[in-house]
C-alpha cells in the first residue's frame, strides 16, 4: 500500500485540507493529490471537497507490527516471531517459506493486508480484500505423528472462539469442524495443512484463520458470511487488538493441546455446537441423522435410524438440512 501515511493521518474520517497532509507528510499538494488517487484507485473511498480538502469515507483499520506485538502477554510475545506484510500470496504459504530461517523453538507468524491467492478448506479459493479482514498464519510443531492433526483443528476453532469472545465479540458459535459462526453466517475459516515430518512422530503444521472483520460487501463468498462489522456495527473493531487475541489463545491453546490432549477441549467445543440437536445430512452420501455433539477424539456424533455414526473430519462435511 503506497498512500499507508497519507491514510494514516485521514484515518480519522475528518475533512483535512491538501496543505496540512501536505506538510505533515512533507510532500508538495500535487504530491498529496498523486497519493489520493492512487488511494482511490486502490479501492479507498475519498471525497474532495472543493476548496477544503479531503475525507476518507473508507474505515481505515491499519495492520501495526509494534502494536500487535506490545498487546501480547510476555510469556508469548518472546516466542513469536511476527511478519505484518502488505500483501502476500496466502500467509499459509508464507510461514512454509519462512520456517527455516525461524529461530529454534520460536513459533513463526505471518500476518498480511491482502492475499492475492488466499486458500480455504476443499481446494476454495478464500476471498482475501486489501484491509477489510485478518489473515494470519502460524506454524506449529507437534509430536505425536499425523493422526492429532483431526484433534488439532477443533483445539485451533475453540482458541479462535474464545479470543473473540476476549476480544468483545458475543456468542461464538463452531460449525464442526471448525468453522466459526455468529449469528447465522460464517465469520472465519480454519485451514490446518500439515507441511512435513521433522523426525518420526514430530510433525510440523501450519495453521491460518481467515476473520471477516470490515467486510460489508463480497461477490466471491459462495456461503453465508457474516463480518464482525456487519454482526456488531456500534463497536469500533481493530484488526490489531483482534490479532494479538488470536495469537495468545492460538499459542496458548497448541501448548495445552500438545501437554493435555483433546480432553481439555472436549466440552468447550461441544458448547459452541451449531449442529447440536439439528437435522443434518452429510454432503456427500446418503448419511443423515441428528447432531449429538463430538466424541473423545474430535469425530462428530450423528444419531440415526441405525444408530450413533460417528464422523470423521475432513472425509465428510455436515449441513443442516433445510
Ligand atoms: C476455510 O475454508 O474455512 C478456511 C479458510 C482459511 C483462510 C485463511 S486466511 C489466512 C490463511 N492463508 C490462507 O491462504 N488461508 C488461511
Amino acid at each position: 500500500m503506497k498512500s499507508r501515511a497519507l491514510l494514516g493521518l485521514m484515518a480519522d474520517g475528518q475533512v483535512h485540507s491538501g496543505e496540512s497532509l501536505a506538510s505533515s507528510l512533507g510532500i508538495s499538494r500535487t504530491a498529496v493529490w498523486k497519493q489520493v488517487k492512487r488511494a482511490m484507485e486502490e479501492g479507498y473511498e475519498i471525497e474532495t471537497l472543493r476548496g477544503k480538502g479531503y475525507r476518507l469515507l473508507t474505515v481505515v483499520d491499519l495492520l501495526d507490527q509494534g502494536a500487535i506485538v506490545e498487546d501480547l502477554p510476555a510469556e508469548v510475545r518472546s516466542r513469536v516471531e511476527l511478519t505484518v506484510l502488505d500483501e502476500v500470496d496466502s500467509t499459509n504459504a508464507e510461514i512454509v517459506r519462512r520456517r527455516p530461517v525461524t529461530g529454534a523453538g520460536r513459533v513463526p507468524v505471518c500476518i498480511a493486508d491482502c492475499q492475492t491467492a488466499g486458500r480455504g478448506r476443499r481446494g476454495r479459493v478464500w476471498q482475501s480484500p486489501r484491509g477489510e479482514n485478518l489473515y494470519l498464519s502460524l506454524g506449529l510443531t507437534f509430536r505425536g505423528g499425523f493422526a492429532m492433526l483431526d484433534g488439532l483443528s477443533l483445539v485451533l476453532g475453540v482458541a479462535a472462539a474464545e479470543a473473540l469472545e476476549a476480544a468483545g465479540v458475543e456468542s461464538v458459535g463452531l460449525k464442526w469442524p471448525n468453522d466459526l459462526f455468529v449469528g447465522r453466517g460464517k465469520v472465519a475459516g480454519i485451514l490446518v495443512e500439515l507441511q512435513g515430518e521433522l523426525e518420526e512422530g514430530v510433525v510440523q503444521v501450519v495453521a491460518g484463520i481467515g476473520l471477516n472483520v470490515h467486510m460489508k460487501r463480497s461477490e466471491g463468498v459462495d456461503q453465508a458470511w457474516e463480518s464482525l462489522a456487519v454482526a456488531a456495527p456500534d463497536h469500533s473493531w481493530r484488526r490489531n487488538l483482534l490479532s494479538s487475541s488470536l495469537i495468545h489463545s492460538l499459542v496458548t491453546a497448541a501448548d495445552q493441546f500438545a501437554e493435555e490432549g483433546f480432553e481439555a477441549f472436549r466440552e468447550r467445543w461441544q458448547s459452541r455446537d451449531i449442529f447440536a440437536g439439528m437435522e443434518l445430512s452429510a454432503t456427500q452420501g446418503e448419511l443423515a441423522g441428528t447432531g449429538r455433539g463430538i466424541d473423545e477424539t474430535g469425530n462428530y456424533l450423528l444419531e440415526t435410524g441405525a444408530g450413533v455414526v460417528s464422523v470423521r473430519a475432513g472425509e465428510i462435511s455436515l449441513r443442516i438440512q433445510r
